[in-house]
């Protein structure tokens, strides 16, 4: 049976690609959900408790976490929902984590309670931007939300460092081709689901009743219309990795008066990873934003930006983020962390493989739809509950209008932001103590995931810049022609 539904399995991108919808039938309605946790960061809790610093309102929401229950009967296990890694994997080595406390205060998978577990002899090294795994994999009954996927090939970890939770991998094949059948394929192949698509909706802190749905779209958690985005092809992406990649044609802020800045029009690639706790942009862009605000302190040490807290409490000031026609603006309450008393901008720099991660994806409900290689993206927003079925073919996903009420419009452009050149920053770091972030797993490394039966030799990435693809590319960002403007130091009016 395996090697028919591995070689569905491999046909399916290019079948897609050439628009040829999968005929299913689908049982029930085709509409799963399943909510998403946001969970709070173990060790600045723990700090907090130590040093007693009162710490009010705290963002400390590192993870966003989905319930799962694997084997036969069900045990539930808690895994990182991750849009950048294929695999999904359980059982992570908890005297090896990050915060080892934290790993062991979630269950464990045990096979030998499981009917339905039935091993194999392949295993895999799964290597990701903050941490690794080793696993064997296995097949076993996997349920998520009301979907039972029977004989779903998941890893059990036999090592893995730094990583306190398993991960539900919801990525394409990043090399293009399956290296087996991941979750998402085999919701389509047991007619689960139509297609293999889903919505996320990840919740601010404050309210971390987030939903992922698969098969599904809620009109009642987003403002206007879904922009369509293509997925750029996997030899555009800047390490030819196939990866939920869009064009960001812009970034900029709003003023709490309703002024806007905005950067002239450029085109960056960056993919879309919920298991990216910050957002990571092109270095420019990063600095550009931290010049915005006159509070900035630069920390050589973690790269983080600090800002002055008072900053969170500015209503209706965001950083806009914008994708054509389409603006998502993130308010500055959500797209700074709160940590241990200490304020950080919730961006990084890369220039290999930039990342809208959680400080962006909180603002924004997102479908990924895998089939047709489109994301469809709108401003999130929580106005009830309405589902609406995500079918096959060309047009799956519904064009529907969210429900919920439009932002108020920014008044006119007050300055452009510079976008084009690197600055020094201006101010360093003065703090004492540096507050920890435990941040989620990050994206697969472009290479060394997969290899299926034969576990390769993995180069050892410590943080994200040793991925390299397969021909060695060097990374395009695509900045346009782009005119100079003055650097214009908002906040400064506001603080
Ligand atoms: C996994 O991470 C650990 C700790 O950083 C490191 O010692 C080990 O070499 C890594 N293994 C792989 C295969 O990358």
């Amino acid at each position: 049976m395996l090697p028919l539904v591995l070689a569905a399995s491999l046909l399916a991108p290019v079948v897609a690609a050439a628009a040829a919808p999968r005929r299913v039938i689908t049982r029930g309605d085709g509409i799963i959900r399943s909510p998403i946790r946001a969970i709070p960061d173990p060790a600045s809790k723990l700090r907090v408790r130590q040093n007693e610093v009162e710490v009010e309102n705290q963002r400390a929401g590192t993870r966003y976490a989905v319930e799962v229950q694997v084997g036969t009967p069900p045990q539930t296990l808690t895994l990182i929902l991750d849009t950048g890694s294929p695999d999904t994997w359980i059982n992570p080595s908890c005297d090896t984590a990050n915060v080892p406390s934290d790993c062991r205060s979630f269950g464990q998978f045990d096979s030998a309670e499981s009917s339905s577990f039935e091993a194999t002899k392949d295993r895999d090294v799964l290597v990701y931007g903050i941490g690794n795994a080793t696993v064997q994999y296995v097949y076993e009954t996997l349920t998520i939300g009301s979907a039972t996927i029977e004989k779903q090939q998941i890893g059990i970890a036999l090592e893995s460092h730094m990583i306190p939770l398993g991960i539900l991998g919801m990525s394409p094949p990043l090399r293009g081709v399956n290296d087996y059948p991941y979750v998402l394929d085999t919701m389509v192949d047991q007619g689960l689901i139509q297609s293999r698509a889903f919505s996320v909706d990840l919740r601010g802190v404050d309210n971390p009743n987030g939903a992922l749905i698969f098969g599904g779209i809620d009109t009642g958690k987003y403002i206007g219309d879904l922009a369509k985005l293509p997925m750029l092809d996997r030899e555009d992406t800047p390490l030819g990795a196939d990866r939920y990649y869009v064009t960001m044609t812009g970034v900029g802020l709003t003023l709490p008066d309703g002024t806007v800045t905005q950067s002239e029009e450029i085109a960056v690639p960056v993919f879309l990873d919920t298991g990216s706790t910050f957002t990571r942009l092109p270095t420019p862009i990063y600095q550009a934003f931290a010049a915005s605000f006159a509070s900035a302190q630069y920390d050589p040490e973690s790269g983080y930006y600090f800002v002055d807290c008072e900053v969170t409490e500015l209503e209706g000031a965001s950083i806009d983020f914008y994708f054509g026609s389409k603006t998502i603006r993130v308010a500055l309450n959500d797209f700074i962390w709160q940590v241990q008393g200490y304020c950080i901008l919730g961006v990084l720099p890369d220039d290999e493989e930039p990342i809208l991660g959680d400080t962006f994806l909180r603002a924004a409900y997102v479908v990924f739809d895998q089939d047709n290689r489109n994301i469809h993206i709108a401003q999130a927003a929580n106005c009830g509950t309405n589902l609406v079925a995500i079918g096959s073919g060309e047009d799956a996903v519904p064009s529907s209008t969210g429900d919920c009420t439009e932002l108020p419009t920014p008044t006119a452009a007050a300055d452009s932001l510079d976008v084009t050149a690197t600055r020094a920053p201006t101010n360093t770091f003065t703090g004492t103590a540096r507050p920890t972030i435990n941040q989620g797993p990050g994206p697969a490394a472009s290479k060394g995931t997969g290899g299926g039966t034969a576990p390769q030799p993995t180069t050892t990435t410590t943080g994200r810049s040793g991925s390299q693809n397969a021909a060695g590319r060097g990374v395009e960002l695509g900045f346009g022609a782009i005119v100079t403007f003055g650097v214009v130091n908002l906040l400064t009016l506001f603080l």
